[in-house]
């Protein structure tokens, strides 16, 4: 079958499936201060790498729902220049789930949702304690995107990653093994998934 975007009902799905035909898509766990020096965590997985030399990452936000203008990460990242993002693993998810909470403006996901912050070594955000990676980011730029919504915003931020912090137990005669910490993923809907398994395949030339 084919159907153009925004047409899923008349086409018999419940609902947009687009979300689930991109996917997995990595968690970027985005962490944030703000220029009162207020720190703020929330999940994005409209996020990737999208260069490795240097590397680079991208998360996108689709606005505050309210249609009052942009979220929180991306107002601190532009405001101040940086952002942490930390990966998040088998053992953070429900952590995670629960920093998507929409807290005011200035109000920290990371204790509400029990869990606690350490000092980044190059940027100021906190990174999340206990996830197996964080990297440590410069923001680079904002693109906005068209949106279909009158009042709401979509823009994608990019960063640079300036310093990565690795859990030593997840590496393995000097690569690092995903499948001891399980790096969990959004698919569509309510649809999460973790890496437990992998295989390899050799390039053709
Ligand atoms: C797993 C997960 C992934 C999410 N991905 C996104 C995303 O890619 N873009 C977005 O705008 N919101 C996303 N959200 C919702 C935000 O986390 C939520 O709106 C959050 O309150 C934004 O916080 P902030 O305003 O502190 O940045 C996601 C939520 C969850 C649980």
């Amino acid at each position: 079958m084919f159907y153009k975007p925004g047409s899923h009902r008349e086409n018999g799905f419940k609902r947009d499936p687009f979300k689930a035909f991109v996917s997995p898509r990595p968690i970027g766990w985005i962490s944030t201060i703000n220029e009162h020096g207020q720190s703020n965590l929330a999940p994005y997985s409209f996020f990737n790498a999208v260069s490795a030399d240097p590397p680079c990452v991208m998360f996108a936000s689709g606005g505050r729902m309210d249609g009052k203008g942009k979220k929180d990460s991306q107002i601190n990242a532009e405001q101040t220049g940086e952002f942490v993002c930390s990966i998040v693993g088998h053992d953070q998810r429900e952590a995670m789930n629960q920093t998507s909470i929409h807290l005011p403006y200035g109000e920290d996901e990371m204790p509400n949702a029990g869990l606690e912050g350490e000092a980044s070594k190059l940027v100021k955000p906190l990174r999340v304690k206990n996830a197996p990676v964080h990297l440590e980011c410069k923001y680079m730029q904002s693109i906005q995107m068209p949106c279909w919504h009158e009042g709401r915003e979509n823009w994608v931020i990019f960063g640079e990653v300036v310093g990565i912090h690795v859990d030593p137990k997840i590496i393995k005669d000097g690569l690092v093994d995903v499948t001891l910490y399980q790096p969990v993923s959004r698919l569509g809907y309510m649809d999460y998934s973790a890496v437990t398994e992998l295989f390899q395949m050799d390039r053709p030339d």
